[in-house]
């Protein structure tokens, strides 16, 4: 694969296309290329005006036949995301349809067929088609995953497999796996439970579901961390909550006396390492929200998505522990600690909850892959889990000291570093002039994903600015050559 000649001034060469590429079967390399190329046009690292490269050239340095990349161009240019150029070749339209409201041909479009709601989902929505690659937050090193061992305890669960398993899952999850994850957190995390306050679900975001659907009305009040997590603001914006951001102060959510006048329905926090900030909440912070909590029937949803990986000291326990009133929804995921798309999470409800919950997780989705689940329940069992766990957090603490490195090597002091002391990312701090949105678009055209902080805040324009860096999906001895990528590109904003 060699890199693509200059043809054009504009040209944009393809290296963020190559970096996130990899050659599959035609039906697949066709629909990675368009999601790419897409997703670069979304978010301008291929501004309007700029030449895409010509097909040949594109093709023949990606190693895929030149009739898949004319036919992306084609479909891109349906969508009127491009055009035929005056003197040939293929431009990226001025305007393109999602910002203009105009089709490809330069008539209006009709708007898409969505409800209000449905438009404010699309428009609010903060994930990326590009899921691995420095400095991608939020996915772990997947490819240590010890996939053998999976292996061999899947097919076990396949040779003992019963009706029961294949048939519409009924309860909360498979019974097994929620005793393992119960002794898990009762050892790991200070939670206080029992398997039958567990309830699995597809991922977070469908735990988040269930939250703002059963503890909450239409226009009800949730309290969210700013900047905080946006898979949980777009899950309680859909289910038509009243959104009301938080401040933050160094001991953790900081809401001024008239918030605190207003009592919320639910409080949603991440108090063992703030996403994305890091700030660890105090002892003292936890015990006024739970006593808040108490007073004012507010709903505290705990989430505690990556704090296995706490590199300089122990693990703090969850809130959940420390909860004397049954306020604490506590949710987990295995998104980090094993791989995301296993989409296997939980709740810990508090006991009159889980009825509930699990009544309306039947009701509402249909739960299932307990084949899945059998499975984790072995890993867990067997100590794979724990294991596993152990040897990442000494690759993650690797990978960060290693990133904290060239972040000193390139900037010394002059850019901050947050929340480095767990996890599988960081916060790096900009000047509040700095237009971080343009940094991370010019860093992707780069071939470096990162996401600035001020997509964190709900509040206009955001109060803090920066880039949240994750080293899950970077090799430890790629850091600093895609560091380097990075630098090139905040250095001139710095001025
Ligand atoms: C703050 C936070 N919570 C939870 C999750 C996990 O979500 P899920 O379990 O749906 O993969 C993430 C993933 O990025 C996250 O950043």
């Amino acid at each position: 694969m060699g890199p693509i000649s200059k043809t054009h001034k504009d040209t944009v060469l393809p290296d963020f296309v190559q970096r996130h590429f990899q050659r599959d079967d035609a039906e697949h390399n066709h629909r990675q290329i368009y999601r790419i190329l897409r997703e670069g046009i979304r978010q301008s690292a291929y501004p309007a005006g700029s030449r895409l490269p010509p097909s040949r050239d594109m093709a023949s340095a990606l190693g895929v036949a030149r009739n898949t990349i004319v036919q992306v161009y084609e479909q891109l240019a349906l969508e009127g995301l491009v055009h035929a150029g005056v003197g040939r070749g293929t431009y990226v339209s001025a305007l393109a349809p999602s910002c203009s409201g105009r089709r490809g041909d330069g008539r209006p479009r009709q708007g898409a067929p969505l409800s209000g709601r449905g438009r404010d989902i699309v428009k609010g929505a903060r994930a990326s088609p590009l899921q691995w690659g420095a400095f991608t937050p939020g996915v772990p090193e997947v490819r240590m995953f010890p996939a053998a061992i999976w292996s061999r305890l899947h097919s076990q669960a396949w040779r003992d497999v019963d009706a029961t398993q294949l048939s519409y899952a009924t309860g909360a999850g498979h019974p097994e796996l929620r005793e393992a994850i119960a002794e898990h957190l009762q050892h790991t995390r200070g939670v206080a439970c029992s398997a039958e306050q567990v309830v699995v679900t597809s991922g977070t975001q469908q735990a988040l579901h269930l939250v703002s659907h059963l503890l909450a009305d239409h226009g009800d009040t949730v309290w969210l961390e700013d900047p905080g997590y946006w898979g949980a603001r777009s899950v309680f914006r859909a289910a038509g909550l009243n959104l009301q951001p938080v401040s933050l102060d160094s001991e953790g959510l900081a809401p001024t006396a008239s918030q605190r006048a207003a009592p919320p329905r639910v409080m949603f926090l991440s108090p063992s390492h703030q996403y994305p900030t890091g700030v660890l909440m105090s002892h003292g912070r936890r015990r006024q929200l739970l006593d808040y909590a108490a007073a004012n029937r507010v709903w505290i949803v705990e989430d505690d998505y990556d704090s296995e990986f706490r590199f300089a000291s122990r693990p703090l326990p969850a809130l959940q522990g420390a909860d004397e009133h049954g306020r604490v929804v506590y949710l987990g995921t295995f998104s980090k600690t094993l791989f995301p798309s296993l989409r296997i999470a939980y709740l810990v409800l508090p006991p009159e909850l889980v009825d509930s919950f699990s009544s309306a997780l039947g009701e509402l989705f249909r739960e299932g892959q307990t084949m899945q689940q059998v499975v984790l329940a072995q890993f867990l069992r067997q100590g794979h889990y724990a294991r596993h766990i152990r040897k990442m957090r000494l690759v993650y603490g690797a990978r960060r000291a290693a990133l904290i490195e060239e972040i000193g090597r390139r900037f010394g002091v002059a850019l901050p570093v947050f929340g480095g002391e767990a996890g599988l990312h960081l916060v790096l701090g900009l000047p509040a002039n700095v237009d971080d949105e343009e940094v991370a678009r010019q860093a992707l055209a780069a071939g470096v994903m990162t996401r600035p902080l001020s997509l964190y805040s709900l509040r206009k324009p955001a109060p803090w600015r920066g880039l949240v860096l994750g080293y899950g999906a970077v090799a430890e001895h790629e850091i600093r050559a895609s560091f380097d990528k990075l630098a090139g590109v905040i250095q001139p904003h710095l001025g």
